[in-house]
């Protein structure tokens, strides 16, 4: 965001934001109807809020929404690249009790730039953290443990995250409860396949404006996020080859149809490869120096070191298009998108609307667990229970007018016994 941004074009950015609120709020029933029982509880008034997450317009919706239920809400972003700042400008204007909602978030931060506001969402000595990817948690446990007595708990949206808190749990070290959202069915069944799936395709696509059908690609990583990145690729005529490192997953991805080789044979001829393992150097050097010429390269896991972006950085980039940097490579041309950071966020805008609608109100559902069980809970990775799943769902279903059958006793009872057979 440029700094001496003139009135008008800071007037009109505001706008933009507030729409895209607007819009995204409309069309997440599932978070307002949790969001009103959470207001008329009351259970989250005065808590304090602090969250490190992409920093765009759904999310917006679930700081207003908490924000509404009484809780003080400070806001910063997980990403240094995957702000909207149309919509962290906005923020400030929206319709919520004085002092309630703060967000320091914007596009392009540089590291320190990225920290400071991390920290800064931890100044208020929050009682409920929610991280995407686990920094502001791991902040806590190392920086600022003086915090970590007034903290109740915390939520964790993605599988990254999850992975460093199991890590810290192994060592005995996690300090406080954290609601495993990403683990929930209502969360990673929708948000990591098919959020992952058709969000990655509209980063491509916006990035490249590329034809995907006949495309060879590669998807790295067969996990919900890579099913749904491989589902949407071959639904628009792609060829695809999967690499993975879990041969069960490897066999999923041959059944589901999939070539599945190691990553230095599927390189070989790929125009296109997308990360989403989670993992570090799942691109490193060597296969770089065999990926044929005009090859694309696009990550949608967590971090951006999945694919060996500082040997690429070792020559000069050139601005193909915004979000494609074209590389010199021994003289043939691979194109980095959105700097190999989340693409579908970077390049795209994140995951639609109805998908992060459940995934937030696991979230919303999370904190109001926290403040309900505080003391009974364990400092650990807590499964998400069952019953909230299932609350989630029907309401989903209702927002979209489906509704499901019910079991009828001598159902139920037939399904509690072991006697019966042929
Ligand atoms: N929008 C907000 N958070 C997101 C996430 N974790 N993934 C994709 N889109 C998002």
């Amino acid at each position: 965001m440029n700094d001496v941004m003139d009135d008008e074009k800071m007037i009109k950015l505001i706008e933009k934001g507030r729409k895209r609120i607007d819009w995204a709020m409309s069309h997440m029933k599932v978070l307002g109807e949790i969001g009103k029982r959470i207001s008329m509880s009351g259970n989250m008034k005065d808590i304090r809020v602090s969250m490190a997450l992409h920093t765009e317009a759904k999310t917006g919706v679930l700081a207003v929404v908490l924000a509404r239920s009484g809780a003080h809400v400070r806001l910063a972003s997980c990403n240094p690249l995957t702000t909207d700042d149309s919509v962290a400008l906005a923020l400030a204007e929206v319709d919520v009790s004085p002092g309630t909602l703060e967000v320091r978030a914007r596009y392009d931060q540089d590291k320190k730039q990225y920290y400071d506001a991390l920290n800064w969402t931890l100044d208020q000595r929050p009682q409920i953290v929610i991280d995407d990817g686990g920094d502001l948690i791991r902040i806590l446990h190392t920086e600022r443990r003086e915090l970590l007595d007034g903290i109740m708990g915390g939520c964790e949206e993605t599988t990254t995250g999850i992975i460093r808190l199991k890590a810290l749990q192994g060592e005995g070290k996690l300090m406080f409860p954290v609601m495993g959202v990403n683990n929930a069915d209502m969360k990673h069944l929708f948000d990591n396949r098919y959020g992952t799936g058709q969000s990655t395709l509209d980063g491509i696509l916006s990035a490249t404006n590329l034809t995907v059908a006949g495309m060879r690609a590669v998807v790295a990583g067969y996990g919900w996020c890579g099913k749904g990145i491989s589902m949407r690729l071959k639904g628009m005529g792609a060829n695809i080859t999967v690499t993975e490192v879990d041969p069960v997953k490897g066999v999923e991805a041959v059944m589901d149809g999939f070539r599945v080789l190691p990553m230095e044979e599927a390189c070989l001829d790929a125009n296109l490869i997308v990360t989403a393992t989670g993992c570090k150097d799942v691109v490193p050097r060597q296969v770089i120096e065999k990926l044929p010429d005009g090859c694309m390269l696009a990550n949608s896991g967590h971090f951006d070191n999945e694919i060996d972006t500082a040997y690429l950085e070792e020559r000069k980039g050139l601005e193909a298009r915004s979000d494609v940097t074209a590389y010199d490579v021994d003289g043939r041309t691979i194109y980095l998108l959105s700097r190999g950071r989340l693409v579908n966020l970077v390049a795209g805008q994140g995951h639609p609307v109805e998908i992060m609608d459940m995934s937030f109100a696991m979230q919303a559902l999370g904190c109001q667990l926290i403040v309900n069980k505080a003391s009974e809970l364990p400092a650990e990775v807590i499964p998400f229970p069952p019953e909230l799943d299932e609350e989630v769902a029907r309401i989903k279903l209702s927002s979209i007018g489906y509704s499901i059958d019910e079991l009828t006793d001598e159902q139920r009872i037939y399904l509690g016994s072991w006697e019966h057979g042929t």
